[in-house]
């Protein structure tokens, strides 16, 4: 059995930190996929026996994928070990980072009709000379706003890679159904 890792990117930073836990999870012995949430059609739902949703947020909203993923494999998700996590930039603030201190994630929570067994938040990427111009614009005028970084020539990887790989040593070890 292996562990299906979904993850619901715009700029690719949720898709590297799925990578990241699959490759740790590699070396705890775990076989996992790697799948895009957005372009998976038939889900080969009796090869796993854990799955993690990973997603990050724009302009203060998951994509409308994921919750509609959610409700329509619900059973699915409910009938394994499943995890969550959440990626954005207000994350960078170590007393944001946790899924009751985190909106998005505590709001996520409060609503889904899946309670994942584990969850966590992560501190995403800020990409400035990737970005058009007018989500430049919007970013660097949120960063003025919370003391960021607001030098648009910048790319800043804020997610911390060790609580990545604590996050996937905690999922090889919760107990499959
Ligand atoms: C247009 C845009 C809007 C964003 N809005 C938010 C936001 O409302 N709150 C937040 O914490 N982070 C926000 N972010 C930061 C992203 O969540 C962060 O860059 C994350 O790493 C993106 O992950 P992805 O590359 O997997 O999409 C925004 C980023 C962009 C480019």
């Amino acid at each position: 059995m292996k562990t299906l890792i979904l993850f619901s990117t715009r700029d690719g930073q949720t898709r590297e930190i799925a990578s990241y836990i699959s490759s740790e999870l590699k070396e705890l012995g775990v076989e996992s996929d790697v799948v895009n949430l957005h372009r998976c059609e038939d889900i080969a739902w009796a090869n796993y026996d854990r799955v993690i949703i990973g997603a990050s947020i724009r302009y203060g909203h998951f994509h409308a994928s994921v919750e509609a993923f959610v409700k329509k494999h619900q059973l699915q998700l409910k009938e394994r070990a499943s995890a969550f996590f959440a990626v954005n930039l207000v994350a960078r603030k170590p007393e944001k980072r946790s899924p009751q201190t985190n909106p998005y994630t505590r709001k996520f929570l409060l609503n889904s009709v899946w309670q994942p067994d584990h969850c966590a938040v992560f501190a995403g990427a800020l990409r400035y000379p990737r970005y058009g111009w007018l989500d430049r614009f919007m970013i660097r005028l949120i960063m003025k706003m919370t003391d960021g970084e607001t030098d648009t020539s910048k790319e800043v990887v804020y997610t911390d890679w060790q609580q990545v790989a604590r996050f996937a040593h905690e999922i090889a070890q919760l107990s499959t159904k």
